[in-house]
């Protein structure tokens, strides 16, 4: 198993859910990203999450993730709205050019979390034309009410080995061409 960190932002807990089930099943260090280290060069793979703020990573893991450089990186992220969305996904692609230098993105994971009540108060206190709000948001509302579940912490820890095979595929992989080219290269210098 690889050396795994795990560095996560959250508010209300549901993004530490999720990051404590990876760190868990990777055995990793597990880091709020307030405390996270500077330098991840001790590991061989940083896990980062965050709670979807405004359609991105939240101000804190926004400020975090250009400090992350030469790295494989694995992205999670808690929201509202469901993980296939649109919206979800440009997240994931904000993220990306947030990072810093020279890292590879091995994967991502994403699911619902249970939005803060106090939010929806406020949101229809300030404005009842709300595009957020209406039939549609009180639907994501609920569809979030009971995220993260256990089926999502499940896929959550299975991301964890999903991962370990891609590494390991990518390094048989590039064994044999390694091998391809020594054997290439040997056959020429005898001709
Ligand atoms: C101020 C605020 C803004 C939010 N913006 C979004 C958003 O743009 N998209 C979304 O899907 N969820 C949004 N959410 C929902 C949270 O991302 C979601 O509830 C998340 O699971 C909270 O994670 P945490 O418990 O780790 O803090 C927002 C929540 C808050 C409080």
């Amino acid at each position: 198993m690889a050396k795994w960190a795990v560095i996560y932002s959250s508010v209300t807990g549901n993004t530490k859910k999720i990051a404590e089930a990876i760190a868990e099943e990777a055995g990793a260090d597990l880091f709020r990203v307030q405390d996270a280290p500077e330098d991840v060069s001790g590991y061989d793979v940083v896990a980062t999450g965050w709670w979807i703020r405004r359609g991105q990573p939240d101000p804190l893991m926004a400020e975090y993730l250009p400090k992350i450089h030469g790295t494989k990186v694995v992205f999670f992220q808690t929201h509202g709205t469901g993980p296939e969305s649109e919206h979800a996904v440009t997240s994931f692609a904000r993220a990306g050019y947030m990072l810093g230098d020279g890292n590879e993105v091995l994967g991502t994971f994403g699911c619902r979390g249970k939005i803060n009540p106090a939010m929806k108060k406020r949101r229809e206190l300030q404005d009842p034309n709300d595009p957020h709000g209406g039939a549609k948001g009180e639907e994501r509302w609920r569809l979030a009410s009971t995220h993260p579940d256990e089926a999502d912490v499940a896929a959550a820890k299975k991301l964890v080995h999903d991962m370990e095979h891609k590494m390991e595929l990518k390094a048989r992989f590039l064994a044999r061409m390694a091998a391809k080219k020594a054997e290439a290269e040997k056959t020429k210098a005898e001709a």
